[in-house]
């Protein structure tokens, strides 16, 4: 490269009175009489590297003065105030301009207006701070698994079948329906496929029989739910983290997911100090200190039955009324872990109505070895079980949700040959970006969310 990351002029260690060439986007810039000042960005650190320019040199630098101008800059480093660094330029060459409509102003603007340039946004100190928390996370993410023998497996995002059975699912077709068709069957037989195909909604059970070969495996990828809910958790494709581990019951998945979770938030810590700073003091007071506690303690376990009572006599007043059966709507899991626990805590075991086919049964016949995850602030990050591994069980539970077995042969398939009990879960990439930064809406952390009625 001939020019250097800003990252590393303010990291290097021996670098006053060095030469350098800087490129960057205009932040800021200042005329007065004899120095005008540029503050740029190329996106590489959350600080912005000063450029003096001293106009007795004879410089051409109107130009670069307006917000959002491409720059080279040619210069000295030399020590700024507060043990920094700066740019004593001598010469800046405009790479592309920017007129004065350039809608990233100095003033702070909301996150709302910034939803509507996802091309731009990212110019900001927030979004240059999410974005960046985000790429650091996905790498502790894969750092985590790839040192604890975890194979990287890539699922098919296109499926044939529904891994959640909550009919969520995109179809994935190139005909439209017609009048044409006699009926559905002939319809599908006509599509691409030749049968009735989605986008998955989650890798997991593709992920079952890789972990049924590797013994330990990850996926990291998109997973699509067509769900109509517009809230600031939800979106239609969102990233997803999804382990599965042979030999493994619901109490190894837990200590999994709990390992996981403190480990991939330590070295974002540890290696994102200015952006979490940033968060600490611009969205969450605090967040640094919520999640050196996250780390330091053991995280809650409570049964949903547990659960159910202990909402039933908290003569809290809900929404939804509690029952033995419900599903916990948001308001109870953030009774559960913002009142009453005050820190991430699991739930588990819940009604095997209202969670998955492929859950295993417990010994109670009512219940399944089902865990989720719930911070406060945020609610449920992670969703995840052990998974029934007798093939009679597994058949009974897909018959008396009238799934059609045929989709499922190879998933069936690993129950007849060596099955082994199993477990993983899934952790909604986006959500654990939001409980870490502080933000609080889901569309904040993804370059370009998809939403009911938004695709850009
Ligand atoms: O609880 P879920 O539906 O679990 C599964 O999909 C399992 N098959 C995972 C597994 O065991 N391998 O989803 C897992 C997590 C949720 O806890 C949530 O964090 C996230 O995925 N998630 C979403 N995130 C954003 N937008 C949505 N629409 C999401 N739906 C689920």
């Amino acid at each position: 490269m001939k020019h250097t990351d800003i990252k590393e002029i303010f990291n290097a260690t021996d670098i006053i009175n060095q030469t350098v060439t800087v490129c960057g986007w205009v932040r800021t810039s200042r005329d007065s009489k004899n120095v005008a000042f540029l503050e740029i960005n190329d996106g590489t650190s959350l600080k912005h590297l000063q450029i003096v320019i001293d106009k007795a040199l004879d410089i051409e630098y109107e130009p670069a003065l307006k917000l959002g101008t491409s720059v080279k800059v040619e210069g000295t480093v030399v020590e700024a105030r507060q043990g920094s660094v700066e740019i004593n330029a001598t010469s800046i060459s405009v790479i592309g301009t920017c007129p004065p409509e350039y809608p990233l102003q100095k003033k702070r603007h909301t996150l709302e207006f910034l939803r509507t340039m996802p091309h731009l946004r990212g110019r900001t100190n927030t979004f240059n701070a999410v974005f960046r928390i985000r790429s650091v996370m996905a790498a502790a993410l894969h750092n985590y698994f790839q040192s604890r023998n975890f194979v990287y497996v890539n699922t098919p995002l296109i499926t044939g079948s529904d891994c959640e059975g909550a009919g969520e699912m995109f179809q994935v077709t190139t005909i439209g329906y017609s009048q044409d068709y006699k009926n559905e069957e002939e319809y599908y037989s006509s599509d691409f496929f030749g049968k009735k195909a989605g986008l998955s909604v989650s890798g997991q059970l593709e992920g079952e029989v890789a972990a049924m070969a590797h013994g330990k495996i990850y996926t990291f990828g998109p997973s699509f739910r067509a769900e109509n809910s517009n809230t600031p958790r939800h979106v239609a494709e969102f990233w997803h983290v999804e382990p599965e581990i042979a030999f493994a019951e619901l109490p190894d998945v837990i200590e999994v997911a709990e390992d996981m979770i403190k480990t991939v938030i330590r070295e974002v810590l540890d290696k994102c100090p200015d952006e979490m700073k940033f968060f600490d003091d611009h969205f969450e007071k605090g967040v640094i200190a919520k999640l050196e506690d996250l780390i330091s303690n053991e995280f809650g376990v409570i049964s949903y039955t547990d659960a159910v009572k202990l909402l039933q006599e908290s003569g809290q007043e809900f929404t939804y009324p509690v029952e033995w059966g419900c599903d916990l709507q948001t308001e109870h899991e953030r009774y559960i872990s913002e009142t009453v626990f005050k820190k991430a805590v699991f739930v588990t075991d819940y009604p095997k109505e209202i969670k998955s086919f492929y859950m295993k049964q417990n010994p109670d016949g009512k219940t399944v070895a089902a865990v989720d995850l719930l911070v406060p602030g945020v609610g449920e990050i992670i969703g995840g079980s052990e998974r029934e591994g007798d093939y009679d069980k597994l058949v009974a539970a897909m018959k008396e949700r009238n799934m059609n077995l045929d989709l499922y042969t190879d998933y069936l398939d690993l129950r007849k040959y060596g099955s082994v009990p199993h477990g993983g879960f899934g952790l909604g990439f986006e959500r654990l970006i939001m409980y870490v930064t502080g933000i609080t809406n889901i569309r904040d952390v993804i370059l370009y969310p998809r939403t009911v009625g938004n695709v850009r």
